[in-house]
């Protein structure tokens, strides 16, 4: 638990990494929602991480890493006290971007709150569903708050770009911030 004098810092995680993505503006709208004054709140964006698929020698719970992109990944998570994870379902499934991040280490995340916020048709309900497995194996905290974004054609220009994220998700507001007030309950006493 934190005191009061330090804000909990909260990691926007961007669980796809497609040159073409919406995951980058989808994860943005969802920092602008979740702005509030108790918590530092950042994007931690895996296209610009760029981790080579895992690559280390000894099981990530031994923590001896041999590779600096390990140990710089272990120093970026090991600053953050939850995380909300925003990712696409693709074929029923969480990105294989995501999957390897988190592979790469466990202790970092043990114990830290996360909120899975996954967007797809009828709002990815099945690479939720997988993922939240995936964050209990590591032993996190899954917050209650978890809104499903659905995603529809008629939200998409001739790009596959939003032309109104503000309207396509507005439905999605209120919990998302709702989302911000959990973390404070859990974090900030
Ligand atoms: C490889 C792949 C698989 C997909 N599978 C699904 C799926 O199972 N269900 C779904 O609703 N949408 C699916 N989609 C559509 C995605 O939800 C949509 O393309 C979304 O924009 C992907 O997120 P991204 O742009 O951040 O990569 C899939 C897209 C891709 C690229």
């Amino acid at each position: 638990m934190k005191t009061n004098d330090k804000k909990p810092n909260i990691g926007i995680i961007i669980g796809s990494n497609r040159p073409s993505r919406i995951g980058r503006t989808v994860a943005e709208w969802v920092l602008k929602e979740m702005r509030n004054n108790g918590l530092n709140l950042n994007l931690i964006d895996l296209a610009e991480i760029n981790l080579p698929f895992l690559d280390e020698p000894e099981i990530p719970a031994h923590h001896n890493y041999q590779n600096q992109h390990t140990k710089s990944w272990s120093e970026t998570i090991s600053a953050y006290d939850g995380f909300v994870l925003v990712f696409p379902q693709y074929n029923w499934g969480y990105p294989a971007v995501l999957k390897n991040a988190m592979d790469y280490l466990y202790d970092e995340w043990a114990n830290k709150p996360v909120s899975i916020m996954c967007y797809g048709g009828h709002g990815g309900f099945q690479a939720s569903l997988g993922m939240k497995l995936v964050t209990q194996g590591l032993n996190m905290y899954n917050m209650s708050i978890n809104p499903p974004l659905n995603i529809d054609e008629q939200f998409f220009d001739e790009y596959g770009q939003f032309k109104d994220i503000d309207a396509a998700f507005a439905r999605y507001r209120q919990p998302i911030q709702a989302l911000s007030s959990e973390f404070i309950d859990l974090l900030s006493k």
